[in-house]
């Protein structure tokens, strides 16, 4: 009877965490200006950075060169705002989400252009198995997140080159004095506001885990 029980439990449990993907934005605190979010699960957490789980989710996403961050990112930013505006196959409009997530190469320079690639999520939906609209315009193309671990180092106010700069180092120093292992080659700048939000903005640094996750109490 007892090891019934449990068994139904552990199912449901599985079930409420195969649906936790994008959903209710009233679920996360620094998520308060779309319908929905990016959803995951806090595997652990010390004073400096979290580790979190994700599960595979689909996104809509640009490349864009600059020598300089912020345009590159304004202009991904604009090509896929035109896609869910309804430049797309089906000529339909679709809700915005968040978080923004921008895949930045680690060893960009400050000579050179940089490669970008900017990525809205898909509502929920269409995660869950409504036809995505195919892009019209060169460049949009759709991608894959596979399921993964990520450490999450957070921080207040804008998303700069300045501020991923800063926050990608002082996690990478983090990770190596604790011997974590991650990818080294990229990392994800996350913006969660609008330009026109003032107050409590929230913003991540990702490196995806390579292996298993650590996560010790700060010393
Ligand atoms: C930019 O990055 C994307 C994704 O990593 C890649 O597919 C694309 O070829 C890159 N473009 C350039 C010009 O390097």
């Amino acid at each position: 009877m007892m090891a019934d029980l449990t068994g139904i439990v552990v199912l449901m449990l599985l079930l409420v965490a195969s649906e936790a993907r994008v959903g209710d934005s009233t679920e996360t605190s620094f998520c308060t200006e779309t319908k929905e979010c990016l959803e995951y699960d806090l595997v652990c957490k010390n004073e400096e950075y979290e580790v979190r789980h994700y599960d595979s989710t689909k996104w809509v996403s640009a490349d864009a060169q600059s020598y300089f961050m912020e345009v590159a990112i304004n202009r991904g930013f604009m090509k896929l705002f035109r896609y869910i505006q309804g430049a797309n196959d089906a000529g339909v409009k679709i809700d915005m989400t968040a978080p923004v997530i921008i895949k930045t190469k680690e060893d960009r320079s400050v000579w050179q252009q940089s490669n970008y690639t900017v990525s809205f999520l898909f509502p929920s939906r269409y995660q869950n198995g409504e036809a995505i609209p195919k892009p019209t315009e060169e460049s949009v193309y759709l991608t894959n997140m596979p399921e993964s671990h990520v450490y999450v180092k957070s921080y207040g106010g804008w998303m700069l080159d300045m501020t991923s700069r800063y926050y990608s180092r002082h996690l990478r120093e983090q990770l190596d004095a604790v011997q974590a292992s991650y990818k080294k080659d990229v990392h994800y700048d996350v913006g969660y506001d609008s330009p026109m939000k003032i107050f409590n903005r929230h913003n991540e640094v990702w490196y995806i885990v390579d292996g298993k996750p650590v996560c010790p109490a700060a010393k």
